[in-house]
């Protein structure tokens, strides 16, 4: 069932949870995260970042087969275009059906940042989609890389409470991705994470924290950012590692040839795990 990143969102503020963002870049990965959300009976969200992973596989491709295997789920799903930096990306994504897009001015002015996201709204309105957008920055690494980055720089890039409420105001998304200490990629240190900094934004902006670089956050502080209004978390790195060194497990095991198929398959086994470890912790589950 395809629902809006608002509708999806509102699940999660009903029931104090925060909805998993996984990013996919194979059809073994849609599989892995629909699979892992109809098994705990939980809301998903499933996202495509072409700036990152376009390169290995097209948004034309993935993103229908996105549209038509979440319409097809037997739980709530909401289809995601994650770090969309370019109106046409963004049109695209639309008009496959997707009922989320973010836009990432990030790096931009703000003023450049506020015209092009009020833009983006709009033209979301059009199609019935739901809008995120950020403010504040988590760093540019490639996700399925290693970030992290150094300490003072990070912290001298999150978000402003104030400015955050201006933005939310100015702009009218429904979600907003923050910056309090988490970046994408893998960590080289312990990433220490401004948490009361979530309150304060939720309180002042009134909309759902996001929060992007989910892999190699502690459960402790995944429950911490929930209680203070961190409704979305977006996840791909350890996903696709732990994939990665599943694989290669089993291929160093296998005697004889190895097929690409039984290859595909491994990945998908543990991808699926992965998902269902993260959205137990993410939904309070048992
Ligand atoms: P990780 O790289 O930490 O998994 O985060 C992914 C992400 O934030 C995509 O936007």
């Amino acid at each position: 069932m395809l629902l809006t990143l608002r509708s999806i969102l509102d699940i999660a503020e009903a029931k104090n949870i925060a909805i998993a963002a996984f990013n996919v870049t194979t059809l073994e990965g849609i599989e892995a995260v629909l699979s892992a959300a109809e098994e705990l009976d939980q809301p998903v969200i499933l996202q495509f970042a072409n700036a990152a992973h376009g390169g290995y596989i097209a948004l034309d491709v993935i993103g229908p087969i996105m549209v038509d295997m979440a319409e097809r789920a037997k739980v709530p799903v909401c289809v995601h275009l994650d770090h969309g930096d370019n109106f046409a990306e963004i049109e695209c994504a639309l008009e496959m059906g997707f009922t989320s897009v973010m836009y990432d001015g990030s790096v931009l002015p703000y003023a450049e940042n506020v015209a092009n996201t009020r833009a983006v709204v709009e033209l979301a309105e059009a199609y019935g989609a739901s809008v995120e957008a950020e403010i504040g920055s988590m760093g540019r690494e490639e996700y399925g890389s290693v970030g992290g980055g150094d300490e003072e720089a990070v912290e001298s890039c999150y978000t402003d409470p104030d400015q955050a409420a201006a933005f939310v105001k100015a702009t009218g998304v429904d979600a907003l991705a923050c910056s309090f200490g988490t970046v994408h990629g893998i960590y080289l240190k312990a990433p220490k994470l401004d948490i009361e900094r979530i309150g304060v934004i939720r309180e002042k902006t009134g909309v759902p924290v996001v929060m992007h670089g989910g892999s190699g956050i502690s459960d402790e502080d995944f429950r911490k950012c929930i209680e203070q209004g961190v409704r979305k978390i977006n996840f791909y790195t350890y996903a696709a590692k732990f994939a990665g060194d599943a694989v290669r497990e089993k291929i160093a095991a296998a005697e004889g040839n190895v097929y690409f198929h039984d290859i595909a398959v491994w990945a998908r086994e543990s991808m699926k795990q992965t998902y269902i470890d993260t959205i137990r912790v993410f939904s309070n589950l048992k």
